[in-house]
C-alpha cells in the first residue's frame, strides 16, 4: 500500500522515526521489500534524479509497481530525493509519487520559500506530500557543493508557515557520503541536536527528516579494503544519535550510502572469493539478502520495526 509521508509521520511522531532509502534497481528494490517486511516496519522508498536517469524513470515505477503486487503487505510512501521544481512537477503530475521533496535550500530564504511554496501547492492539489529543506549540509547534494550551514529555528518557524510544507529537512552537521567527519585537532564531532530540540519546542509536531544519516559502519569499511578497497577516511552518524532522533520529532531519516557500502562489500568480497564465476545472479542473490539484513538492522535502530500492522490498520481505514 503506498501511502503519503504525512500520513506516515503522523503515526510516527514523537515515537520512532522511518527510515528513507534510496533505491536504483532491481536487487535493491527486493532487498528494501524483503527487509521492511522481515522487521515489520513501514518505510519510504526514496528515488533521486540520479536514479530516475539511471536506466529510466518508467523502470522505477514499472519495478515499484511489481513490488506492491508481490509484497501486499508492505506499507510505504514514494518519495522523490532531493527534486528540483521541474522534477516535482513532473512527480506530482504522474500520480505514482506519494512525496517529493523540494530542495531550493541553495537560494536565499525568500526565494526558498517562494520556490517551496509552488510546489506545496501543485502537490497539495493533488494530494502528494512535500518535505523542504532549510540550511545547508556539507559535502555534495546532487550537483550541488555546499558548506555546512545549520538550520536557524527561528527562520524554521517562518518557512514552515510561509511554505506550507509538510516536513523539513534540517541542516544539524550531517552531510552525504561516505566521509563525514574530518577529525580535526581540538574539534569536537558531533550533531547539533539542540537544534532539533529547539525546532521541536517551537513547531510541536511538525515532523523534521535528517539527510545524510548513514552510519558508514567501520566493520563494512575494513572488509572492503581487506577485499581489495580503498576507502580511507571514511566515518558515518553513530547509530545511537539516530536511535534517539526519532524521540525528537525527527520521523524520516535518510540513508543511501550504507547501503551502497553493503552493495560494495558483497561484490568485492564475491568476486574475490569465486573469481571463477561470472552468472550477475549469483552475486544479486546475497546482496539482496545482505540488503535486506542492512534494512531490517537499520528499522530495528531506527524504532520503526514491529509497527507495520498498526501502521496498515491505522491508515488501511482512512
Ligand atoms: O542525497 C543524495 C542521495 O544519496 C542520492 O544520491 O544523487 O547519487 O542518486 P544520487
Ligand atoms: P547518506 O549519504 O548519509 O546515506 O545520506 C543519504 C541522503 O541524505 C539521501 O537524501
Ligand atoms: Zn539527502
Amino acid at each position: 500500500m503506498i501511502v503519503t509521508t504525512a500520513k506516515l509521520f503522523r503515526c510516527a511522531y514523537g515515537k520512532y522515526a522511518i527510515g528513507a532509502y534510496n533505491i536504483n534497481n532491481l536487487e535493491q528494490t527486493v532487498g528494501l521489500f524483503q527487509g521492511s517486511l522481515q522487521s515489520k516496519a513501514p518505510f519510504i522508498l526514496q528515488i533521486s534524479k540520479g536514479a530516475r536517469k539511471y536506466s529510466d524513470k518508467r523502470f522505477m515505477e514499472g519495478m515499484i509497481r511489481a513490488a506492491e503486487q508481490v509484497f501486499p503487505e508492505a506499507v510505504f510512501a514514494v518519495h522523490l530525493d532531493h527534486g528540483d521544481e521541474e522534477t516535482c512537477y513532473d512527480c506530482i503530475k504522474s500520480g505514482f509519487y506519494s512525496s517529493v521533496m523540494i530542495d531550493a535550500s541553495h537560494h536565499e530564504f525568500a526565494e526558498n520559500i517562494a520556490i517551496t511554496k509552488r510546489v506545496v501547492d501543485a502537490a497539495h492539489a493533488k494530494g502528494v506530500s512535500v518535505e523542504a529543506e532549510l540550511g545547508q549540509l556539507g559535502g555534495v547534494e546532487e550537483d550541488i557543493v555546499g558548506s555546512v550551514k545549520l538550520t536557524d529555528p527561528e527562520q524554521a518557524v517562518e518557512f514552515v508557515k510561509k511554505s506550507g510544507c509538510d516536513s523539513l529537512a534540517v541542516a544539524i552537521g550531517t552531510s552525504h557520503g561516505a566521509f563525514k567527519f574530518k577529525a580535526e585537532p581540538g574539534k569536537k564531532l558531533g550533531l547539533h541536536f539542540d537544534v532539533v530540540e529547539k525546532i521541536k519546542a517551537k513547531l510541536p509536531g511538525f515532523p523534521m527528516v535528517l539527510h545524510g544519516s548513514s552510519s558508514v559502519p567501520k566493520a563494512e569499511v575494513s572488509r572492503i579494503n581487506a577485499a581489495g578497497g580503498k576507502l580511507k577516511d571514511a566515518s558515518g552518524v553513530p547509530e545511537e544519535d539516530l536511535a534517539q532522533a526519532g524521540k525528537m520529532g525527527v520521523c524520516k531519516v535518510n540513508i543511501d550510502t550504507d547501503g551502497r557500502l553493503v552493495w560494495t562489500r558483497v561484490h568485492r568480497e564475491f568476486f574475490r572469493d569465486f573469481p571463477e564465476k561470472f552468472d550477475l545472479r549469483d552475486v544479486g542473490k546475497p546482496f539482496m539478502d545482505a540488503y535486506a539484513q542492512m534494512i531490517a538492522g537499520k528499522n530495528q535502530m531506527l524504532g520503526s520495526a514491529g509497527h507495520l500492522d498498526e501502521v496498515r490498520a491505522a491508515l488501511g481505514k482512512k
